[in-house]
């Protein structure tokens, strides 16, 4: 059996989460289902981020120790998940004693061939980001990424030699066309890789900030929490405690991130790992973000938007479609709650609740809801059925969401103006029978068919539509493979028709 792993970043918990995190976390529970459905195992983890200088202020500010603050705010996480539908195999909370020790392990490593060294440093720190500039970096002393003030340091620290390995990671970008995506991002990184780099501060002393996983090496020190958090894709697999699992796992297929932690994964998590002597991952794939107004959702900026609230208002199911519709993988796009609603009304509703409602309607009514022999496509919808599974499979290789549902959404349209065009009704008044009993079961067959496709962004609704269609499969048996055989819909099989599934917002 092939595996698919995939991952999502790490989410600090300094705040509760919003749109943003729950964005990737669905993008990644798609494709998990997606995989799961071509019969490959899956192993899609998350979790959260919980060491460092900005949970530690956070939970000042409360008046709790950051053990009692992470205990708190994790759960939201998780509680988001569920609500969600997010079926991920694995949490990860960096507190947790398997990455405790793997980054520890990690360090002992570096520290043992020589790749990290202690040295005077004197820069500018921004908590927000957790990242240092060098004065050369700098025109202000303000944080080139999130323009908020930054704090003066000098101290001794750790370093990690990131130098010495950025000819080979330019080699291995330009030899490996995947590895970085989409391309606009992959040529932002080798952009970025033409001046050499800075190594890696990958310390904090303990007498500035003590929450943070000890350096095995040297007890004065917590290790720089962005170093810490990276291995969190291979301390979940097991590396170096479980090497049949990290065997069967590694290298990751997928990690998901958004655009403005692209460096961390694309520059120095390859280079830890090569460092380490480990394979890089398949794929770094960077999306964009979502913005409220003029600028990015984000609880520093306090513009957040709660996607509790919006899954309360309008369905998980919703949510998670119009996140995955409206804007492409890897592009930013704007929030708006009336987009929001106009795409329920029309795709939702209006296409796909109609096509169900109408068709399931119909077969009751012609046919007591048994759905008739099996009878060959239709042409209107043969040529569009046959393209269909390639289509989709090339969309999914390139994560490219939005794409998968249009090409869906042309079957379902195709299908609701083939009913249009039939004139079932005149069929039914004038007992053609054969030519009824032929459209029925040609279009039982599409929404057969739809219902497997829209399971990985709908899976709630698939699942309620599956049972009503009585497919006497359960998910665990259903194969995206289904979707290139015709006939598979029992005949004879009582359907229920139920209520629409998406009703108008007004
Ligand atoms: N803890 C680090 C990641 C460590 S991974 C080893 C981190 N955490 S975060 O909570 O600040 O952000 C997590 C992810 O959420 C990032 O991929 C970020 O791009 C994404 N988003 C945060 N705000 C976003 C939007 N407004 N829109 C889309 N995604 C955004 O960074």
């Amino acid at each position: 059996m092939d595996k698919f792993y995939i991952t999502t970043p790490l989410y600090y918990v300094n705040a509760s989460p919003h749109i943003g995190h729950s964005y990737t976390n669905i993008a990644a529970d798609c494709l998990s289902r997606f995989m799961r459905l071509k019969g490959k195992e899956v192993y899609f983890l998350t979790g959260t981020d919980e060491h460092g200088q900005k949970i530690f202020r956070a939970a000042q500010q409360e008046g709790l120790s950051p053990e009692e603050f992470v205990e708190r705010v994790a759960p939201r996480f998780v509680d988001l998940w569920g609500r969600l539908s997010i079926s991920y195999n694995d949490f990860l909370r960096t507190t947790q004693d398997r990455h405790k020790k793997t980054v520890q392990y990690v360090l002992s490593i570096l520290y043992d061939k020589g790749d990290i060294y202690l040295a005077e440093y004197s820069g500018w720190y921004c908590t927000p980001c957790e990242t240092f500039w060098t004065p050369t970096q700098l025109s202000s002393p303000v944080c080139p990424d999130c323009k908020r003030p930054l704090e003066e340091l000098k101290e001794k620290n750790y370093f990690f030699h990131l130098e010495k390995y950025r000819p080979w990671l330019i080699n291995f970008i330009k030899n490996h066309n995947g590895f970085i995506k989409p391309v606009i991002r992959r040529n932002e990184i080798l952009k970025f890789l033409e001046t050499p780099l800075t190594d890696l501060c990958i310390s904090r002393p303990r007498a500035r900030l003590e929450w943070g996983i000890p350096l095995p090496f040297d007890a004065d020190y917590v290790t720089y929490v962005w170093f810490d958090a990276l291995i969190n894709y291979i301390s979940a697999v097991g590396y170096w405690y479980d090497e049949k699992k990290f065997g069967r796992f590694w290298p990751a297929d997928v990690h998901l991130v958004g655009k403005d932690i692209l460096r961390q994964h694309a520059v120095y998590w390859p280079i830890m790992l090569r460092a380490i002597g480990i394979e890089p991952p398949k794929t770094v794939f960077a999306h964009g973000w979502w913005m409220l107004g003029e600028g990015k959702m984000s609880k520093s900026k306090g513009n957040i938007v709660d996607p509790l609230e919006l899954v309360a208002t309008y369905g998980e199911d919703a949510y998670r479609y119009f996140l995955l519709r409206e804007i492409p993988f890897g592009q930013d796009g704007n929030f708006s709650e009336s987009a929001l609603i106009s795409r329920i009304n029309s795709d939702l509703a209006n296409d796909l609740g109609n096509l169900y409602f109408r068709t399931l309607g119909m077969l009751e009514k012609y046919f007591s809801g048994e759905i008739p022999a099996v009878y060959p496509p239709e042409r209107i919808l043969e040529e569009k059925l046959k393209k269909l599974p390639e289509e989709l499979d090339g969309a999914i290789e390139e994560l490219n969401f939005q794409q998968i549902l249009i090409s869906l959404w042309e079957l379902i349209n195709l299908a609701n103006k083939f009913i249009e065009d039939s004139r079932p009704w005149e069929l039914a008044r004038t007992k053609q029978k054969d030519r009824l009993s032929c459209f029925m079961y040609n279009l039982m067959e599409v929404l057969r068919i739809v219902t497997i496709c829209i399971y990985p962004f709908m899976p709630n609704c698939a699942q309620r539509l599956w049972k009503q269609l009585r497919q006497g499969r359960g998910w665990g048996e259903v194969n995206f493979a289904d979707i290139s055989q015709w006939g598979l819909s029992p005949p004879g099989t009582k359907i229920e028709k139920g209520q629409p599934i998406f009703p108008r917002i007004m």
